[in-house]
């Protein structure tokens, strides 16, 4: 499910290419995952598999799941002796209770986060483990906003335009997981800018690839306007020698299950 989004039909190639980043970074939250020889271990929205890979290098029973089939499809051909299969953040079922759950830049692509807290609730052991990473409060604020405005600015008022993101504070997520039952042992919300790959083109690429339910019903002439309308608003602040820095704010989580 990295990334679980509304559109399933991600574009892997473009993903492994310009997108490297997001599992890069993924590896820090592998720290926090800490996993053991013969533990059982799922990668909640693995994506193209590359952090699923890094757990099993470390001894684990490992399985990735994605909501997206082609993100599946690419993870298989990349590790063909990793078990990946489709499946929804908010409604999986497990053979075996897992000693943890594992998610990198996914669940802010879960609007029904009470329903994937449960599906992952119902998957651990108790004394298992949640570790996730993924976007927090004020995540790319700038470019939201720049979003927001460029389109405005012909006529299609915030309301009308579908923003695919849930960025909690962690007030509000810990909440959410002790409610189900998790006790919430460490959490943090930081920011963390990040350089994106392919120079000038970079704010671009972005945008087309995670946000073009933003772009929706408008015509190619509309989307190159707002794109170049966007990245007008955002050179002074987001574009230094050469390279667009992505305004991310992460919120990483572990909570263990009661
Ligand atoms: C993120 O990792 O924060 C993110 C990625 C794509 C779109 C929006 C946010």
């Amino acid at each position: 499910m990295n990334n679980i989004s509304t559109s399933n039909n991600w574009d892997t190639a473009l993903y492994e290419d310009k997108h490297a980043f997001v599992w890069q970074y993924g590896e820090d939250l592998l720290k926090f995952l800490n996993p053991q020889p013969g533990e059982l271990v799922l990668d909640l929205g693995c994506g193209t598999g590359q952090l699923t890979e890094k757990i099993a290098q470390a001894g684990v029973q490992v399985m990735g799941v994605d909501h997206a089939p082609t993100m599946i499809e690419k993870a298989r051909q990349n590790y063909p002796h990793i078990h990946f299969d489709v499946a929804d953040a908010t409604n999986f079922q497990v053979d075996k209770p897992l000693d943890a759950v594992f998610s990198n830049a996914v669940l802010h692509w879960v609007k029904k986060a009470d329903s994937a807290i449960a599906s992952i609730h119902q998957s651990l052991k108790p004394g298992g483990r949640f570790v996730a990473e993924f976007g927090g409060k004020g995540n790319v604020q700038a470019i939201v906003k720049a979003l927001y405005s460029a389109l405005e600015s012909i006529g299609i008022p915030q309301a009308q335009v579908e923003n695919p993101w849930y960025y909690p504070s962690i007030g509000e997520y810990a909440t959410l997981l002790e409610q189900q039952g998790f006790d919430v042992i460490h959490s943090t919300l930081f920011a963390r800018p990040t350089p994106l790959a392919e120079g000038e083109a970079a704010m671009a690429n972005w945008i087309q690839m995670f946000a073009s339910t933003f772009l929706a019903r408008l015509s190619p002439e509309q989307q190159i306007q707002i794109i170049r309308a966007v990245e007008e608003q955002l050179k002074a602040t987001l574009y230094q020698q050469g390279t667009w820095t992505a305004d991310y704010r992460r919120i990483r989580i572990v909570a263990i299950k009661l």
